[in-house]
């Protein structure tokens, strides 16, 4: 299983491969991650000019901090395997596989990389969109387990998973709370990072907090966006807040005591505080300085 260094997942935006003045943009915007799309958001006919305009963008750098993502087409389509040549040569942070159904899916993704002549350090990350992919969680994300598997990060597909159950989401998402539990849980199992899906009604800023809100509270890393206005109130949602660091360095203080010193279990402010508790306040801290040194 990989670990991956602690660093911000918080906005991760999408955008199509074909539109040239969205990917010069990547490179100014706030966002933690830059997926730049050659599946759904690229009409068929564009598919080689995408390519090739992404593959030019990543080879250009000049992304900063931002971890570039390439999500190609699925393996079993006309441009999958083209697609994934060109990005293993190229080299984003990572590559972003649609609709994998099994860890053999990760792993068949994971070695044609290789073959292709990725670096070892390429990850693969898993689009969680299909109905088998949830019966499958378990799976998939324990592909992190096998020798030469490549996986990081599970995104969640939900306008994909909404469209194969006939599901209806409402603003409480009660249709989608088991797949986005399950695939939080599955890639908390296996040590990987998980990105929640997108909220389609880009001008409602109230909408998307709310679901920011939400996804935050089922514990995902951040969420998968469509538009640039969406980016500051997802990094707000995902950040630590003050509080929560003020509270994260009085715990790690409390422990440091002397006198608590050994101590499995101690009170603070009235409150039961465990070791665990302590685990959760450095990893509060450590990610809110990770994204103070960012950005
Ligand atoms: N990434 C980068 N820049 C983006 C962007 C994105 N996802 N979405 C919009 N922009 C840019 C536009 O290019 C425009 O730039 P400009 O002012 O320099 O011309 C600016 O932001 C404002 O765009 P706006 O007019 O508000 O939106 P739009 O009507 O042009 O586009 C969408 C709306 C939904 C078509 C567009 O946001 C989009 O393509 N989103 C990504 C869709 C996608 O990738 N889907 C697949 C995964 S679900
Ligand atoms: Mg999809």
């Amino acid at each position: 299983m990989t670990v991956a260094p602690l660093r911000p997942y918080r906005s991760a935006l999408y955008m199509p491969g074909s539109n040239a003045r969205a990917l010069d943009k990547a490179k100014s915007l706030p966002a933690d991650v830059v997926i730049l799309d050659l599946e759904d958001a690229v009409a068929p006919d564009a598919k080689e000019t995408a390519r090739a305009q992404v593959m030019a963008a990543v080879a250009s750098g000049g992304f900063g901090h931002r971890q570039v993502v390439v999500r190609i087409n699925a393996l079993d389509t006309p441009w999958g395997a083209a697609d994934l040549a060109a990005a293993a040569i190229t080299k984003p942070d990572a590559v972003l596989l649609p609709k994998p159904n099994s860890s053999r899916d990760i792993m068949t993704a994971s070695v044609e990389l290789r073959r292709a002549g990725a670096p070892d350090s390429l990850r693969l990350w898993a689009m969680v969109e299909t109905p088998r992919a949830i019966l499958n969680l378990s799976d998939i994300a324990g592909a992190a387990t096998l020798a030469g598997s490549r996986i990081s990060c599970l995104v969640l597909g939900t306008n994909d998973l909404v469209k194969d159950t006939r599901a209806e989401l409402d603003a409480t998402r009660t249709a989608a709370l088991y797949w986005l539990s399950a695939s939080v849980t599955a890639a908390r199992a296996f040590g990987l990072t998980v990105l929640d899906g997108v909220y389609n009604n880009f001008r409602d800023a109230d909408g998307l907090a709310r679901e920011c809100a939400q996804g935050r509270m089922l514990g995902f890393d951040g969420k998968t966006l469509i538009h640039p206005d969406q980016i500051a109130a997802t990094n707000a949602a995902f950040s630590p807040s003050d509080a929560d660091v003020a509270t994260a360095r009085k715990i790690i203080a409390a422990f440091d005591l002397a006198e608590n010193k050994g101590k499995g279990v101690i009170t603070l402010d009235g409150k039961m505080v465990e070791l665990l508790h302590a685990d959760m306040a450095r990893r509060t801290v450590a990610i809110a300085d990770a994204i103070a040194a960012g950005g």
